[in-house]
């Protein structure tokens, strides 16, 4: 095809690419001339157990497809190692998609807390480790992707999830900062919240379900989003089951106090209603806009009296 978008002499390096969403990431950017790393731990889908077979045969197929890969069997919690299989077998990193996971669900109260570290060190720090030993040669060869893999449940929240939601909103916060910090060297950070069938999914979602959602849906927005001639950054997207779509804040245009009158609880219970109306809102898009009504409030200074509730302007960058 001659409008293929390829990936050729790029290297990326895909973590927990052993089975489901991974596997099928390094089986497209394989297939489109980008030497990939194939990391993934080989244990079961609730962290226990490792062995090198889940890797071994991805790096097998990649290879059946004419591509070039390689496999590394380290938990992403040693991410530095995994950069440093790229940089052995390829001599450099260009991309890497944080994709590695594993569920410890179970409902608040009968939490342990090795179950909310688990998840915490896999997702969230095995992310961190993997991007922080990459991130200088992204930054210094002025070109790299980083993709974070956050979930529904962590947008929304989900029953007995409270653990993998803390941790799929951490990456997604994390690669906030992280593509703004990687703007001007032109490394670019995203974050999917993925749906596919996987063995993570299976003993949730039907069977019917899990059949239809491949993972082939959800692989090219990742592969998109890691394109050179892609400058989306800090992004949130849902994607699967063909469906392809962004996210960003709402917040409501809400309720202004002028200072210098005492504000009580009475005084928010009263306008409640103005609070949490969505009939006016606003789309903040960063930390400047976030505090554009309060910078307003504070440059209108006290209030001389009178009228308790005065509006002030609050258009967004005013
Ligand atoms: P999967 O269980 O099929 O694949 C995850 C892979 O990560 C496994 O091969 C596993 O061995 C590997 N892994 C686990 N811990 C690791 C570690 N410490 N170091 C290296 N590799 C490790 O799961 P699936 O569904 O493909 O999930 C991929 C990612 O997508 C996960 O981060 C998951 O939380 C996320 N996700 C998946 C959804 C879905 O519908 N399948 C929904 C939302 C998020």
């Amino acid at each position: 095809m001659a409008n293929e978008l390829r990936f050729d002499g790029k290297v990326v390096i895909i973590t927990g690419a052993g089975n489901g969403l991974g596997r099928s990431h390094a089986l497209l950017f394989g297939s489109r001339g980008a030497k990939v790393v194939v990391n993934d731990l080989g244990g079961g889908h609730t962290g226990e157990g490792k062995s090198s077979a889940a890797a071994d045969k991805v790096v097998e197929e990649i290879k059946a497809l004419g591509g070039e890969a390689v496999a590394n069997y380290d938990s992403v919690e040693d991410g530095a190692k995994i950069v440093q299989t790229a940089l052995d077998h390829f001599k450099r990193v260009d991309i890497v998609v944080n994709n590695a996971g594993i569920l410890r669900d179970v409902s608040f109260p009968k939490m342990t807390q090795d179950d909310w570290d688990l998840i915490y060190r896999v997702h969230v720090l095995g992310a961190f480790r993997v991007t922080h030993a990459a991130w200088p040669y992204l930054r210094d060869q002025g070109y790299g992707r980083v993709i974070m893999t956050a979930s529904a449940a962590g947008i929304y929240g989900n029953f007995g999830q409270a653990n993998y939601s803390m941790a799929k909103l951490g990456v997604a916060g994390f690669a906030s900062t992280l593509a703004i910090e990687g703007k001007k060297k032109n490394v670019n950070v995203n974050t999917i919240a993925p749906i596919a069938g996987s063995r993570m999914t299976e003993t949730i979602l039907p069977p019917e379900l899990i059949a239809s959602l491949k993972p082939e849906y959800v692989t090219p927005l990742v592969a998109w989003l890691c394109h050179e001639n892609c400058e989306e950054t800090g992004g949130l997207f849902e994607v699967g089951g063909g469906f392809f779509g962004k996210l960003r804040w709402e917040r409501t245009k809400g309720q202004t106090f002028r200072m210098g009158r005492a504000i009580t609880p009475e005084t928010v219970k009263s306008s409640w209603g103005k609070i949490t109306s969505f009939e006016e809102t606003e789309h903040p898009a960063n930390v400047m806009q976030s505090m554009a009504p309060i910078l307003a409030n504070v440059q209108a200074g006290p209030s001389l009296g009178g009228n308790e509730f005065v509006d002030v302007d609050l258009a967004l960058g005013s």
